[in-house]
């Protein structure tokens, strides 16, 4: 047997239709508040994840699934959208036609970590990035809108994170002083510390070997080296979210594993999920687009895991699967006709009906119904076809309606109607 490649899954039926409701309520929630949706590649030229994520980084350096296309030129799968999403704004010129841009992006993302709960090789990410603004209310509103889908999904066991990663007139500074905290601890930290630090160091907070953790505990902070500018929004990002409602904790470690963050960075954090604590994560990039060769436009975004999501939504066991309106238990080969008819009559007007075309007992049939949850039970054999009307069956009262063939359909769409 070919089994699927490590760390993909499939996605079966009643798993599905958790993402399918998460999908719905993201949808109409990014709706309400003006985004629109695009539609981006999985495949890019690595070069583009490569500066916009940053060479020192965990995905660049190690995650990415990279080859040559026939022509040797590298391809990637994306490891993350945010780097297309900023490459098709740049491609298309979309500032020109609207100061501010609001896109969101639901699809696969492809990074080759070590898999477990929580972690795969193929995830989904539900993208959301706002072009063209630079104030730190829309940060806000960016954490606002993740509370707001974890209560309409009725997620609870999460907080926001929040840290500001400076800018770079403030972020020199910054880096010199965390440099020397690191020489001083350089003998507990691992290799690609060690390799990283000169760099970027940036990238040893981000670290997740423990010893590293455990070393930089000590760390400088960012906050403590804002210049103005910077310091002034990340209080206009507390204060936003404290008059929003939305509760918070400040995180001095929360560096994100991507290299194009400035100011706000945040992550909704969960405790159901083990060691795959983050549902979401995102901030501000006001470099990228430029970067790409766009316009200086402010920018910021996040994404949510779908993965870990459902898994979550899915441990508050929602049974979502679609029930049928009703099951036809057709016994021969006329009734099976019949009600093939009628399934695919009712089928087309919305109502979804289920019967048994193997020819089982009316017995092993009504066990099916049973299974399926149908609220109904047609009972259709020979004698119901000579004397022109069949047995419908209410299965919670019990109650058994003789109803004329002809009238049958009718019967069913009424009483689906009314449940
Ligand atoms: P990220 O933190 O790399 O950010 O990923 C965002 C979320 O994707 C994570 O919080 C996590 O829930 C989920 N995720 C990441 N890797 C995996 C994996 N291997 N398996 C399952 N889930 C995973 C970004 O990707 C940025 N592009 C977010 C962003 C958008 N920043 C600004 N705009």
């Amino acid at each position: 047997m070919i089994q699927l490649i490590k760390g993909f899954k499939d996605i079966l039926p009643g798993e599905v239709e958790t993402w399918q409701r998460i999908e719905r309520v993201a949808r109409n929630l990014f709706g309400d508040f003006g985004f629109k949706e695009i539609r981006i590649p999985i495949m890019e030229k690595t070069e583009l994840f490569a500066r916009s994520i940053g060479e020192d980084t965990d995905i660049v350096e190690k995650e990415m699934y990279t080859f040559p296309d026939r022509k040797g030129d590298l391809i990637t799968l994306r490891p993350e959208a945010t780097a297309s999403i900023c490459r098709s704004y740049v491609q298309h010129k979309l500032y020109a036609q609207e100061p501010v841009r609001k896109f969101y992006t639901i699809g696969p993302m492809f990074r080759r970590e070590r898999p477990q709960k929580g972690r795969y090789r193929q995830f989904y990410q539900i993208n959301v990035e706002i072009f063209g603004v630079a104030s730190a209310r829309v940060d806000a509103e960016l954490i606002y809108l993740l509370n707001i889908l974890c209560q309409r999904l009725g997620v609870e066991d999460v907080a926001a994170h929040i840290n500001s990663l400076g800018c770079p007139k403030c972020r020199p500074g910054f880096k010199t002083s965390l440099l020397n905290y690191i020489d001083s601890v350089a003998d507990q930290l691992c290799s690609d510390c060690l390799r990283r630090k000169d760099r970027n160091p940036l990238r040893v907070l981000d670290c997740k070997v423990p010893t590293c953790r455990e070393a930089m505990t000590d760390a400088p902070s960012i906050i403590d080296c804002l210049c103005d500018t910077c310091d002034t929004e990340f209080q206009i990002l507390q204060s936003t979210l404290d008059r929003l409602g939305v509760n918070y904790m400040l995180d001095k470690r929360l560096v994100r594993g991507l290299d194009y963050y400035t100011r706000a960075t945040f992550e909704i954090q969960t405790g159901s999920l083990g060691a795959q604590s983050a549902v979401a994560g995102g901030g501000r990039y006001d470099g990228l687009v430029k970067l790409l060769g766009g316009p200086d436009t402010p920018a910021t975004g996040f994404a949510i895991g779908f993965d870990r999501l459902a898994e979550i939504v899915q441990m508050q066991g929602d049974d979502l699967q679609r029930k049928p309106d009703a099951y036809i238990a057709a016994m021969g080969e006329q009734s099976q006709a019949l009600a093939f008819d009628w399934v695919c009559d009712l089928g087309s007007q919305g109502f979804y009906i289920e019967m048994d075309h193997q020819g089982r007992s009316l017995k092993s049939q009504m066990k099916r119904a049973n299974r399926l949850d149908a609220p109904y039970v047609v009972m259709l054999g020979q004698n119901e076809l000579d004397s022109g009307a069949a047995v419908l069956r209410d299965m919670a009262t019990k109650e058994q309606t003789e109803i004329p063939l002809e009238r049958l359909v009718q019967a069913i769409v009424k009483r689906s109607q009314k449940k």
